[in-house]
């Protein structure tokens, strides 16, 4: 009789939390989290983001104390976003030497020393009165070149502030080698670069807007950003990211392209990041908010499935808190 049940039990390993710790495949580190920080000019008091509770654009003091606690749970590294005073069409807010995100720059290179890696988002979205990524022609377009200029400047205004990393964001083509051609010119042949690569044009950006300020005053970033569609597009631009130069890649947002995520780890050889984004934190935030889900075991079930795709480094908002949980 006894032949009929099963010799092979999955469930006994699963019977006790210690033999579930002892057989887990993969688990989060502090180390591995960068937790995206948002630093704005001109304000005296941190304000609160309505549409990402938890998260706040920060004013340069409430920065530094954000940041050592951070540092202090564990977090292998930040990332600034900068949202400036003044906008104009060219975003000379992002390569002006004392400009919102380079002081914030200077501010943690001191604060923090090598306690954490520093890394600046790329981009010029956050410091353009139109709110696009780069530099906009008469027709609306985005022009491709002329914005890589501009991504060049500012690479080279960020790494003289003294950051650790940059991480170009725009899904202009050919960022990765104007920028790493400035950052040599510029006698910064050491900094690494970590190339948003894989980016679609997701509409789980839209809390971000907010916290940045860079909503696109007309159109969207369907021409420079990638279609939801696709996946193969998806290696080609990280082949050639790493053609040109990049370091370590990126996937996002996370959770919708854990596919994508799982691809591109398994076709490169360098440290595959991926970001969990504004409206990926929104949702969670939002039905936890409603009672509706279990917060802290979403969260982590969230970050354990990027983990699991691949992901060697986790750009999320929870960064903090569960660094200081792990
Ligand atoms: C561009 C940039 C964006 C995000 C990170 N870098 C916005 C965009 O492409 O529209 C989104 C991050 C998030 O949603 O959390 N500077």
């Amino acid at each position: 009789m006894s032949a009929q049940f099963p010799v092979a039990r999955p469930r006994r390993l699963r019977r006790t939390p210690a033999l579930r710790r002892l057989a887990a495949e993969t688990r989060l580190s502090a180390a591995d989290l960068v937790l995206p920080v948002f630093v704005k000019e001109g304000i005296t008091e941190p304000q609160p983001i309505a549409s990402m509770p938890g998260v706040v654009q920060h004013t340069r003091d409430s920065l530094r104390k954000a940041a050592h606690e951070a540092v202090e749970a564990g977090v292998g590294g930040l990332i600034l976003f900068g949202i400036p005073a003044v906008k104009d069409a060219v975003g000379s807010g992002a390569d002006d030497p004392d400009g919102i995100v380079q002081k914030a720059v200077r501010d943690l290179r001191s604060d923090l020393g090598d306690a954490a890696v520093v890394i600046t988002d790329l981009c010029l979205d956050e410091f353009t009165d139109h709110g696009h990524c780069g530099i906009v022609t008469e027709t609306g377009a985005i022009d491709n070149d002329a914005t890589l200029e501009r991504y060049a400047s500012v690479a080279a205004a960020q790494a003289a502030a003294g950051v650790d990393v940059v991480a170009p964001s725009g899904m202009m083509d050919g960022q990765v080698a104007a920028i790493r051609a400035a950052l040599d010119g510029a006698g910064h042949p050491e900094l690494p670069i970590l190339a948003y690569s894989v980016k679609y044009a997701s509409a789980f950006y839209g809390p971000f807007r907010d916290a940045a300020e860079c909503a696109p005053v007309f159109g969207d970033r369907a021409t420079h950003q990638q279609d939801p569609a696709n996946a193969a597009e998806s290696l080609r631009e990280v082949l050639l990211d790493l053609e040109e130069g990049a370091d370590m890649v990126m996937v996002k947002p996370a959770g919708p392209y854990l596919d994508v995520l799982r691809q591109v780890r398994d076709a490169v050889d360098v440290p595959v990041a991926a970001y969990q984004v504004s409206g990926e934190y929104a949702m969670i935030e939002a039905a936890a908010r409603n009672g509706w889900l279990d917060r802290e075991r979403a969260i982590d079930e969230s970050l354990a499935g990027i983990r699991r795709a691949g992901a060697d480094i986790i750009l999320t908002y929870w960064a903090a808190e569960v660094a200081a949980r792990l």
